[in-house]
């Protein structure tokens, strides 16, 4: 008997043939549509630095003089007004800077998420805060589809140069949408992709300039809520999470 099933022998083998056949249509779609919306990566290899990343090293690059987002950090934390207590996720963490920052701002009540696809660079964030004193850091080695954050878990998710890291950004942004509670804020900021404007490397590396971004984020469930020039070479978006079906 031949192993091909289709519409003439599943007649065949079912008596109430129209209905059991729209049945089985039905449930094959059920299966195979998630299969199919399976994001592809957008920009693969992008990570593959990271995986074994040697946290001094990558230190130097993060951490150094003349990096704008490393240069104005304190301007930046204070853009964020974030308050004790609060709940934050610093998802592509990296070397950790903002991670820290963010623990003393929260304060003992409050917790943060250092979030990364690396290993390496989680374990050196736990070192550096327990050095620090800091007990409110919990460090999460992440996906690249899923920042493994706890359902409704804070009150904001931060990408710093991060988003165009993202190999499959709309799986991402479903992830980032579930852990925020309501009302909760996602904040990018990452390079301005302008020609004539940004640099080779930019215009290379970056996948996405700041329209493209806002659109894919407004296309999964956010609402841009403010648009920061506090940096010249980086934008600032903060978005809200909106409420109801998606
Ligand atoms: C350019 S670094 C920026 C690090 C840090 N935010 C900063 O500004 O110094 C990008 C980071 O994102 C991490 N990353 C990339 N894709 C990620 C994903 N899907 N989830 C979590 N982290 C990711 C990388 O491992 C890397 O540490």
């Amino acid at each position: 008997m031949s192993g091909v099933v289709n519409r003439y022998s599943l007649a065949h083998l079912f008596p109430a043939r129209r209905h059991t056949v729209g049945m089985l249509v039905l449930l094959a779609s059920a299966i195979l549509t998630p299969l199919m919306a399976q994001e592809q990566s957008v920009n693969p290899g992008i990570n593959r630095y990271y995986y074994d990343a040697q946290f001094e090293r990558w230190r130097k690059v993060f951490e150094r003089k003349d990096r704008e987002v490393y240069d104005r950090r304190h301007d930046i934390v204070a853009a964020l007004a974030l308050k004790t207590g609060m709940f934050v996720a610093d998802v592509g963490a990296g070397t950790g800077f903002f991670s820290l920052m963010f623990a003393e701002a929260v304060g003992p009540t409050g917790k943060v998420y250092a979030v990364d696809i690396s290993e390496n660079f989680v374990n050196n964030i736990l070192r550096r805060a327990r050095k620090q004193g800091l007990e409110n850091i919990v460090g999460i080695v992440s996906t690249q589809k899923d920042p493994l954050l706890p359902p409704g878990s804070v009150n904001v998710v931060f990408l710093c140069d991060t988003y165009h890291h993202f190999e499959y950004p709309q799986t991402m942004l479903a992830s980032i949408h579930e852990a925020l509670r309501p009302r909760g804020q996602l904040i990018v900021i990452d390079f301005r992709k302008q020609h004539g404007a940004s640099s080779d490397w930019v215009m290379s590396h970056v996948r996405a300039n700041e329209t493209i971004v806002q659109k894919e984020i407004e296309g999964s469930g956010f609402t841009l809520i403010s648009r920061s020039d506090l940096l010249r070479s980086n934008y600032f978006l903060r978005f809200t999470k909106t409420t109801g079906p998606r």
